[in-house]
């Protein structure tokens, strides 16, 4: 799979990482704070947005369907919202780049309202399953007629109303409960999810933020998301806190590398969120919380990350849902423990932007790491500290984490690692670089 333009980049050694950074707004609260403005009544304004490929592919899709848009000179974003039902029949397709974010959540938004719309997106994108969420918003009675295999391109004709269910999420996703909540919205009565494992809980608070009627439960199943429809949003103000997804790279960098001293500020530690931190510390990393706060209604705080050694683990599989996107960075920082870490429980992986355990184990290979690949995870033995042997070319298949994982494992390794194509980080990072920069590594690009 290629980008139309790729960017190669090769990584150098660093000699050692100081500093302080801070990381762009969290990716799954900027593309809710979008979606969920653009179906208010009247103003709302959200600082701190992630201006990201992807979270601008949403802000480009609410456009389409109505929403007006604007980001001010201040940075802060001003979205005037067309109330729920309002959407309008987009005129073109839907270009969802390579957010699966964007697309499953907003098939869930068009689902219960009275347009039809066609996702499209990039080759990574086209390849991602959407039954996921083809089978709960058809229940809802939507029409959606995909690509062979539930893919995209598909088209989503909704009903409107729509018809409430009661959906026990059958895989681990915090996708396909949102999408089956946001076609809540605009559904009359009752639509309840009941999520067997706790994912990230980002759409349940911020519905509940914008004045949506929305209750949590315990149950005997698991928890029980139910929202009633048909919901009025009210406008908000929102700052949206920085992604622990972006943070995790400079954890684990601060931390293989030695004499690193780096404090990463306003890093969002929602506990759906943190199982990277967690599970860096049950391996010896040093990772001290300073300043805890609360931004835009989630804990926050400044993470001062220093060079430690690492011990190999077995990852405690119940980490894994708090932690899902962070395993790139994960399987970098075992390359360089104590020993032998196993990463399991981690199915979801293969259906990511790419296969995140096959691609992983490929790159990390390359450049001399001894894996062995699970087909729900990996195991990884680490070279206890010391530089891993580097030297060779990766594939970042159209994944902007596997493109920054092997850009901070290259910044410990004894020949420089050249990944072939870095333009996927722009979809959730776009100042990965420049942050990298500021705190003494260094790359050489083409
Ligand atoms: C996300 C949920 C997760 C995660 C993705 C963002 C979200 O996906 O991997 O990066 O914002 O809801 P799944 O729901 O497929 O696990």
């Amino acid at each position: 799979m290629a980008h139309p333009e790729p960017r190669p980049v090769t990584v150098h050694a660093a000699q050692r990482l100081a500093g302080r950074i801070r990381v762009p707004g969290d990716k799954s609260i900027s593309h809710r704070s979008l979606m969920l403005s653009a179906l208010a009544v009247g103003e709302s304004r959200v600082e701190g947005l992630l201006e990201g490929e992807d979270v601008l592919a949403t802000a480009a899709a609410m456009r389409a369907m109505g929403a007006t848009i604007e980001r001010g000179g201040d940075a802060i974003w001003r979205i005037n919202g067309v109330g729920v039902g309002g959407l309008l029949q987009p005129q073109a397709a839907l270009d969802m780049g390579n957010s699966g974010t964007s697309t499953r959540l907003l098939m869930g938004l068009v689902a219960s309202h009275p347009i039809t719309a066609t996702f499209t997106g990039d080759a990574s994108l086209s390849g991602r399953p959407m039954k996921r969420v083809i089978d709960p918003l058809s229940a809802m009675g939507a029409d959606i007629t995909a690509s062979p295999g539930g893919r995209l391109p598909l088209m989503v004709r909704g009903l409107c109303p729509a018809v409430p269910i009661e959906y026990e999420l059958p895989v681990t996703s915090a996708q396909v409960k949102s999408a089956v909540l946001l076609a809540g919205l605009n559904t009359p009565g009752i639509t309840r999810v009941i999520e067997p494992v706790a994912t990230r809980d980002h759409s349940e608070r911020m519905l509940a933020g914008f004045g949506a009627t929305i209750t949590v439960e315990p149950g005997a199943r698991g928890r029980i998301i139910s929202i009633t429809g048909e919901a009025e949003l009210k406008p908000q103000t929102i700052v949206v806190p920085g992604d622990p997804s972006s943070a995790a790279f400079w954890m684990v960098a601060a931390t293989i590398v030695p004499g690193s001293d780096v404090v990463i500020e306003n890093v969002g530690l929602n506990s759906t969120r943190a199982g990277l931190v967690t599970a860096l510390r049950l391996m010896g990393a040093d990772i001290e919380e300073l300043d805890p706060r609360t931004v835009g209604g989630e804990p926050v705080a400044d993470l001062r990350v220093r060079h430690a050694a690492l011990s190999g683990i077995e990852v405690p599989h119940d980490l894994a849902p708090s932690m899902i996107d962070e395993y790139p960075a994960l399987f970098v920082a075992a390359a360089f423990a104590q020993g032998r870490t196993v990463a399991r429980g981690a199915d979801e992986l293969r259906v990511k932007e790419s296969d995140r355990i096959a691609v992983m184990k490929a790159a990390l290979e390359a450049n001399g790491v001894v894996t062995i690949e699970h087909e729900d995870g990996l195991s990884i033995d680490g070279t206890g500290g010391d530089p891993i042997p580097g030297g060779a070319t990766v594939a970042s298949s159209l994944d902007h984490r596997i493109a920054m994982g092997m850009v901070v494992a290259g910044l410990h390794a004894a020949n420089p690692i050249a990944i072939d194509d870095a333009s996927p980080v722009a979809t959730s990072f776009p100042t990965f670089f420049d942050l990298l920069a500021d705190l003494g590594g260094s790359v050489t690009w083409g």
